[in-house]
């Protein structure tokens, strides 16, 4: 089975039997040898959330790299919403400092400490952030003017420990809401499987 040409599960890690279902109803053909990440903007977020959940677990299946988590997840919803900003940032010194990781659109700024701007309160609270205004938000970090709102989620590992933030920002004022907390905390649920060794200071 493939999309354009292509055989889709060359794009997993392990190819998986689930595969040999149309899994092309996922993924849309955008030229002719890749397949895409579908819009998924006009959907239910909920019904959007449950679709990328099922690819991410698709993807990922046999997978516990944190950083090929983190790309993947990015890739996703970046492209299924058309955010303006979406990566990760990642612990590098526990309750101090985080660090750009990967992530999908303009440049992201490359360190954010602990209680500073939306990602780093949401760091130092452990809990998600929902912005609808990011001009109101005391502290906001401006790495794109075009950015009207944002959410960060906490990542967290196996033992509990906070591995990383989701950030996404979008464009459009006050773009998050309950749907898009409870999605992107059922993604980063995943990352309680993964490995992640940070990088030394
Ligand atoms: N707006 C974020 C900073 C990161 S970037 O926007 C990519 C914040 O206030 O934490």
């Amino acid at each position: 089975m493939g999309v354009g040409g292509m055989e889709l599960h060359s794009l997993l890690r392990t190819p998986h039997p689930a595969l040999r279902t149309p899994y092309s109803v996922l993924l849309t053909p955008y030229s002719p040898m890749e397949p895409s990440i579908p819009d998924l903007r006009a959907e239910p977020r909920e019904r959007a959330y449950a679709q990328l959940l099922e690819m991410q677990s698709l993807l990922l299946e046999g997978s516990d790299d944190a950083i090929a988590g983190m790309a993947t997840v990015s890739a996703l919803l970046h492209h299924a919403f058309s955010h303006l900003w979406t990566g990760f940032y990642r612990v590098v010194e526990p309750g101090v400092l985080l660090r750009v990781g990967p992530y999908q659109g303009s440049l992201g700024c490359q360190e954010i400490t602990f209680g500073r701007g939306v990602c780093g309160t949401a760091a130092a609270e452990r809990r998600t952030v929902v912005v609808a205004n990011v001009h109101d938000f005391p502290g906001h970090i401006s790495c794109d003017a075009r950015s009207q709102s944002e959410i960060v989620v906490p990542v967290f590992d196996a033992t509990g420990a906070l591995m990383a933030v989701l950030d996404i920002d979008s464009s459009v004022p006050n773009a998050f809401g309950d749907a898009d907390r409870d999605g992107l905390e059922k993604l980063v649920a995943w990352f309680a499987r993964a490995t992640y060794v940070p990088v030394p200071v």
